[in-house]
């Protein structure tokens, strides 16, 4: 069957305080709206983005990283269901699922959603929303249940009564529709709530009056429904992200010397025996080899391949380079948009000057294999080293060195006998 997807993006996040769309704040340089869109992108033929505030930021950042989806524009924003209902002239012939999430909600997997897609079609339902069970549920939507315990409605916290907020069984936000069945709802939905809003949870008692198939599927993990309204949520929820991601790297040979102060990006993959060491930051995507050693302080971001048995040490920042096996570059040095080859040694203090700020343009900088850059050499891009090739320390090399060569534009070293003595 085919399965579309409609992401709520429109909202405007007043609790966040920010001049950046709610959905575009990162955990590791990623955006919320990001890691909904990637969750989705091998399940769905094609997602619709539901934009509204700051339209045009959201709009660009979909368009220029994911071509399977497209943004629809909801304004006035009046409610999660009007905003539902803004994809139905797109979808007006449609005869398959729709998936519906928040931009918001960046800790949901993938196996999630495809389990859940499959409850919804083993249990033959029309309609089911996701649950889970919070023991503080308060400000999510509750599902209230009939005697039979079969689904009723659900009633936003600014809606519910006494006995209603006791309920400890929450709306995670997350639906899958059999869209032509559903889809007459949202001509139908009201907005006579306390928020004076097209609520979309109202579709759920709709169905039910209609005699539709109507179903909850209760998610044990609750974590990964962890909704985003403030900076203090953003951090929790990159706290959540990156202890996964660290559980994830051990269980596959991965050696975290310090879970407690290193962090990883979901979209970086590394290779057994890699170690880890403290503080190290890496955000992005990447992918590490086996048998590395990265750290302490380390610090990649993004667009960084390195292949097996390479050391990034302390303090090396890298960013956009390709480092092939057995280098090392183990001290102080940034390395950016650079192609590094095998056995290469970068010695501390290396600088590869990539970025002229005048004419704003990153040049590339190209090491061969069994290069060897002295201490404290800049290499001003665009540059390349051949093949073998040393540099002498503290050089600024600014043209091609041929193979095998030695470079170096030291100054000679001057020494004046008894010079201190006599100015003393
Ligand atoms: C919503 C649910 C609530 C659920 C909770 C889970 C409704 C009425 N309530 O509440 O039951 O427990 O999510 O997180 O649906 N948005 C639009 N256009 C709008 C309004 C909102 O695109 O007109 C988007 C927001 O950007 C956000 C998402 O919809 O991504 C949810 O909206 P939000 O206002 O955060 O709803 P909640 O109060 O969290
Ligand atoms: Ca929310």
């Amino acid at each position: 069957m085919e399965i579309k997807s409609v992401i709520l993006a429109a909202g405007k996040g007043t609790r966040m305080k920010s001049n950046t769309p709610k959905v575009l704040h990162k955990i590791m340089e990623k955006p919320l709206l990001g890691y909904v869109l990637d969750n989705v992108k091998d399940i769905v033929n094609e997602a619709y983005v539901i934009v509204g505030h700051h339209a045009e930021e959201v709009t660009d950042y979909v368009n220029s990283n994911y071509s399977f989806a497209k943004t629809v524009l909801q304004s006035p924003q009046l409610g999660t269901g009007h905003a539902v209902s803004m994809v139905c002239p797109y979808l007006a012939n449609f005869d398959g699922l729709a998936i519906i999430l928040c931009g918001d909600t960046p800790l949901i997997t993938e196996s999630t959603l495809k389990k859940f897609i499959e409850y919804h079609i083993s249990c033959g339902s029309d309609l089911t929303v996701m649950s889970t069970i919070f023991d503080n549920p308060t400000n999510y939507g509750r599902i209230i249940r009939e005697d039979d315990n079969s689904l009723k409605c659900i009633v936003e916290e600014k809606d519910a009564t006494a006995e209603q907020k006791a309920v400890n069984e929450v709306n995670a936000g997350i639906y899958c529709l059999n869209w032509k069945k559903i889809k007459p709802a949202f001509s139908q939905l009201t907005s006579n709530n306390a928020q004076g809003e097209y609520y979309l949870t109202d579709i759920i008692s709709w169905g039910k009056n209609q005699n539709l198939k109507v179903n909850a599927y209760i998610l044990e993990n609750n974590e990964e429904i962890y909704g985003i309204n403030s900076r203090a949520n953003l951090a929790e929820a990159t706290r959540i992200m990156n202890t996964r991601k660290l559980t994830s790297l051990m269980e596959n040979g991965v050696t975290i010397v310090d879970p407690s102060s290193t962090w990883i990006s979901e979209d970086t993959e590394i290779g057994n025996d890699t170690i880890i060491y403290p503080s190290t930051y890496i955000e992005g995507k990447n992918k590490i080899g086996s048998n590395c050693k990265i750290g302490p302080c380390a610090h990649l971001r993004g667009g960084v391949e390195i292949a097996d048995n390479c050391k990034i040490g302390n303090f090396v920042e890298v960013k956009k380079a390709k480092i092939d096996h057995n280098t090392n570059a183990g001290h102080l040095s940034y390395i950016g948009d650079s192609e590094i080859g095998a056995n290469v040694n970068i010695g501390a203090g290396t600088i590869t000057a990539n970025y002229n700020p005048l004419t704003k343009v990153k040049s590339k900088t190209i090491l061969k294999d069994n290069v060897k850059i002295g201490s404290n050499t800049v290499l001003v891009a665009p540059v390349e080293v051949q093949e073998g090739a040393n540099i002498g320390a503290g050089s600024v090399i600014t043209k091609t060195i041929p193979q095998w060569a030695l470079a170096l534009t030291r100054a000679p070293l001057r020494i004046i006998e008894g010079w201190v003595k006599k100015n003393s």
